[in-house]
């Protein structure tokens, strides 16, 4: 298990430019229900009228997709958007409307769509040839960049980050040669069983707010799995007390980005590392949002606190399916000496392999922190106008991606976020959208400047969120 020194914040970011921001008005005054359920209505029948071509995309697909979508995330009432091309920061729908993208496939299309380097290795891939299911010197290049990218000794491809999250509670399973795991109330990584419990409970039904019950959902074998609360050390240790015998990894997102974006408190992420030191439990931090959105090594680096494993998918790839997890040549080990199978057709092929080296080109620190600059000055912007119209709200950063959270009390974990007025942020999505800009769908999201954004597109979300708080005040 990797007992190292936490590793200082990555280099070269500046002392003053922190990685999170957190701005909670001074003062705010409760918005008027009646005037919040007005504008929702006026809002959805501006939805309908703007996107017919949508609703009968919807009719159409219903007959062979489920909810008419291929990911249930795609889905919401009375139907989504449906998007024919997209460019740089711009999506086109069906009916011919141009979208700024401020979800840019849930962060995956961190350097923009049709990112003309990642185009162009891809378009040489094609004439080298799509798969090969052996060994090459393209995935052992991907290889070598993600090791000192994000600072792993071993790691392996996958697909999905459903598969990078399986995989690394299988090494961690495997390595400790103990079942059990512990993962954050409200967290989620993905379709597999044991990281399927209480991804978004009814708090209802989850027992006591400091002491999580797991909600098992009715269809998953998901194991023991033990749930606490983030940026709660007690509980983590209550529960490594007693069960740490059996406990194979701590799963979590170091910064949850499920859940809108909740920020680790001062010391919490070193805290986690320090109790799962001394109880040997592995730390597995899942990057599959955060990775380079949060900086050019990761979350990890730029937190400065190291696990044992990572988990690493959708900024990775520069749009097309790659993930991967990795971490200490101890615990890796156990895939190399087969305690821990991995396998997968269409691993490390050298069409995704092409994609990633441009990425891996493409992210520089510069490119990353100029994105990040255009985030913070919009935050900067929002702020001003949450502050100047007493908004019950705030923002919060983490890297490239920003939020509106409606309350204005800082959220620390599940139970605070499903407390916060999700009507009003209903509400400011749905504005958003009927003026041309997508933050994602799902009010549990944040927004991505990729490194296609300009200040320009930047201001547009900002201007629309001063129409919305006028509108609010009015
Ligand atoms: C934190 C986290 N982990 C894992 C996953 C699963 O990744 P994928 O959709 O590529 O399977 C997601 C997807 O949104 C995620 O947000």
């Amino acid at each position: 298990m990797t007992l190292d020194a936490p590793i200082a914040p990555a280099a070269g970011w500046p002392a003053h430019d922190p990685a999170t921001r957190r701005t909670i008005p001074a003062s705010s005054r409760p918005l008027d229900p009646g005037r919040v359920e007005a504008l929702t209505e006026q809002e959805w029948a501006r939805f309908s009228a703007q996107h017919p071509g949508s609703a009968a995309h919807h009719e159409r697909a219903l007959g062979s997709l489920p909810l008419g979508v291929t990911s249930s995330f795609q889905h919401w009432e009375p139907h989504p958007i449906a998007i024919q091309a997209a460019r740089g920061a711009w999506l086109t729908d069906v009916d011919g409307r141009q979208l700024l993208d401020l979800s840019m496939g849930f962060g995956a299309m961190l350097v923009g769509h049709l990112n003309p380097a990642v185009v162009a290795a891809v378009q040489e891939a094609m004439d080298v040839g799509t798969l090969f299911v052996t060994p090459s010197p393209q995935a052992t290049d991907v290889a070598e960049r993600f090791k000192r990218r994000f600072g792993l000794d071993q790691l392996r491809f996958t697909n999905s980050g459903t598969e990078a999250t399986m995989y690394a509670v299988r090494t961690a399973r495997a390595y400790t040669q103990r079942h059990a795991i512990i993962k954050i109330e409200g967290g989620y990584h993905g379709g597999y069983d044991a990281l399927s419990v209480s991804v978004k409970p009814d708090p209802a039904e989850a027992g006591p707010e400091d002491a999580p019950t797991p909600v098992v959902p009715f269809d998953v074998e998901a194991g023991t799995v033990h749930v606490v609360p983030y940026n709660d050390l007690d509980r983590l240790e209550a529960i490594l007390a007693e069960h740490a015998a059996e406990i194979a990894a701590v799963v979590m997102e170091p910064v949850l980005e499920n859940i809108s974006i909740v920020l680790p408190d001062e010391g919490y992420l070193a805290g986690v590392r320090a109790a799962c030191d001394r109880h040997g439990v592995l730390l597995v931090f899942d990057e599959v949002k955060t990775g380079l959105t949060a900086g050019h090594a990761g979350a990890s680096q730029r937190l400065g606190v190291r696990p044992d494993l990572i988990a690493l998918a959708k900024s990775v790839g520069g749009g097309l399916p790659l993930a991967a997890f990795g971490g200490s040549a101890e615990v890796m080990a156990v895939v190399g000496d087969n305690r821990m199978w991995h396998f997968g057709t269409y691993n490390g092929n050298p069409l995704v392999m092409a994609a990633a080296a441009a990425v891996d080109e493409i992210c520089t620190e510069e490119a990353l922190a100029a994105a990040e600059h255009l985030n913070n000055e919009a935050l900067a912007a929002i702020d001003e106008v949450i502050a100047a119209h007493e908004l019950p709200a705030h923002t919060v950063g983490f890297g490239v991606k920003g939020a509106v959270t409606w309350s204005p009390t800082p959220v620390r974990n599940y139970r605070d976020y499903k407390r916060t007025d999700f009507v009003a942020a209903e509400l400011s999505w749905l504005w958003g959208v009927n003026r041309g800009i997508l933050t994602p769908p799902g009010l549990d999201e944040q927004w991505l400047v990729s490194l296609a954004h300009t200040q320009a597109d930047m201001q547009l979300l900002v201007d629309a969120f001063a129409e919305l708080a006028a509108a609010l005040r009015a």
